[in-house]
């Protein structure tokens, strides 16, 4: 157990603050990080810090000082310090540096990325905030945990002042092999490896992302490592490979919930015979557009299936500020209505598409009605839903349809695996779930779903404050 509290560092707190009528409503942020994070602060299983505190978390909050006067910014499991930042800063900050630069150079999209100087002030600008916060309430004893790429300066920011804290830094994003790291200035990669080398622990999703930073590490600031472990002359940090994950029993149990069975029911009575599922948030990293071309092609050459079968397709608003998001959010409604009207008539419509957020009972009743998930990244750091759709699934029924370039490929190797960019891959994949046995898909889910069970977010979490852990002792024990 670690003795001190555990203070969290993310771009983003867990919970936006809205007013309706004088009243303050919280609503969870998307995304992988703040799902898994929030799983662990909800319920930590075993408990990794003994202290009786709760867990701090520090995050960029979109509403004003003012309007957080007065509102209560803690529960039961943790307490939220906002982070201020002027529109001015987090536009070049937040849509600048991390989305216009680091997001595609690391979802290997090196033309939509934006090298721009101003980008990059704001980025230093925005990771002092941060540290500013942490260093206001940070505790002798206190292991910071930084997130994700907004926050990769922070680490060294904060060592340099609190050597003796513990520090942990997790990237949720693929990191990228060296040729496209080198693309950035020389001055701006060497500020990231050296800023996010000021933690003791460097966690990534796969070993192939461990083994890029490696290298980036080595090439940009020379160092070297064994096994994993980078001697600096007074400290050791290991860089290792945490695969994020879910809480599975959440979803397991959900499938008896009413609310969800009566979503599951509602789907299935709404629907037609076969029930195709996405869901994702805005991106390009996430092959919207390809899908819909493979279930196009799957439409093309299948027309025995034409009027039984539903493709649900939920895309999550994100990042709506952003040309390139804005660009894809028009193509995406394109290509739905020219699907649709091209294939479909007034007793079917192919695809069933929302751009709006889905609440957790539908999502899971979502998850539990359908035949077929389709989840074709073209690049995802890890790729939570697909891990939800599974654990989702206590009938042992249903198909993963997945793409070979997220990470969770690399722990689902029962799924029917696909390349996100070949439409006629996608096309036959789709058709093989629906004709697949029951008994096959049961085989395959169960694979699948005692690897999750396994290595739970709770898992997740152990293991990297465990390696943090040990580290400890190796200091010790070379003091
Ligand atoms: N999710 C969400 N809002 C929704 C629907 C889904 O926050 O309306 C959640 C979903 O349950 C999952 C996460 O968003 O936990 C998406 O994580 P993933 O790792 O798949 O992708 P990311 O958005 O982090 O790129
Ligand atoms: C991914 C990233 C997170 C990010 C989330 C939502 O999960 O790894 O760091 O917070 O997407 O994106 P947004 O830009 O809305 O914070």
């Amino acid at each position: 157990l670690h003795s001190g509290r555990l203070i969290i560092v993310a771009y983003r707190l867990p919970f936006k603050l809205i007013r309706e009528n004088d009243e303050v409503q919280l609503f969870q942020n998307s995304g992988g990080l703040v799902s898994a994070v929030l799983s662990l602060v909800n319920d930590q299983k075993e408990p990794i810090f003994s202290s009786a505190e709760r867990i701090q978390w520090v995050g960029f909050s979109e509403n004003t000082p003012e309007e957080l006067e007065g509102q209560s910014l803690e529960n039961d499991d943790f307490q939220a310090h906002p982070v201020f930042i002027s529109d001015e800063v987090n536009e070049n900050y937040y849509e600048g540096f991390c989305n216009n630069l680091i997001w595609p150079l690391c979802h290997y999209f090196p033309s939509l990325a934006r090298f721009e100087e101003a980008y990059y002030d704001a980025y230093k600008v925005a990771n002092r905030l941060f540290y500013d916060k942490v260093a206001e309430i940070i505790q002798p004893g206190d292991v910071v945990w930084v997130q994700d790429y907004q926050l990769m300066l922070l680490p060294d920011m904060i060592r340099q002042r609190f050597p003796e804290n513990k520090i942990g830094f997790f990237f949720h994003i693929p990191f990228p092999s060296f040729e496209l790291f080198r693309l950035l200035p020389v001055a701006w990669r060497k500020a990231i490896v050296d800023g996010i080398l000021g933690a003791d622990v460097v966690g990534f999703h796969t070993n192939d992302y461990v083994e890029y930073f490696l290298k980036a590490a080595r090439l940009v600031s020379g160092y070297g490592n064994k096994l994993h472990y980078i001697n600096m002359s007074n400290r050791i940090i290991k860089v290792d490979s945490f695969p994020i994950s879910i809480d599975f029993h959440k979803f397991n149990d959900a499938f008896e919930e009413p609310e969800v069975a009566v979503a599951r029911n509602d789907a299935r009575n709404s629907l037609k015979e076969k029930i195709i599922f996405s869901v994702d948030r805005l991106d390009y990293s996430k092959g919207i557009i390809h899908r819909l071309r493979g279930y196009q092609r799957f439409l093309e050459n299948c027309p025995e299936w034409h009027e039984k079968v539903s493709f649900v397709m939920v895309v999550v608003p994100s990042r709506d500020t952003i040309e390139q998001y804005q660009q894809m959010k028009s193509d995406i409604d394109q290509t739905v209505g020219r699907i649709n009207a091209d294939y479909g008539n007034i007793y079917w419509q192919p695809i069933i598409y929302q751009y709006r957020s889905m609440p957790y009972h539908e999502l899971v009743g979502m998850y539990t009605a359908s035949d077929v998930a389709l989840i074709t990244p073209v690049r995802d750091g890890m790729n939570l839903v697909c891990k939800e759709y599974v654990a989702s699934r206590k009938d042992r029924q249903g198909v993963l349809i997945l793409s070979e370039m997220a990470g969770a490929a690399a722990e689902l190797g029962e799924a029917l695996i696909i390349n996100p960019l070949d439409q006629q891959d996608i096309a036959d994949a789709i058709k093989t779930a629906f004709e697949m046995p029951i008994e096959e898909q049961t085989k395959r889910m169960d694979a699948m779903r005692e690897r999750i069970l396994d290595y739970d977010v709770f898992a997740w979490t152990n293991d990297f404050f465990t390696q943090m852990t040990m580290l400890e002792l190796e200091h010790e024990r070379l003091r």
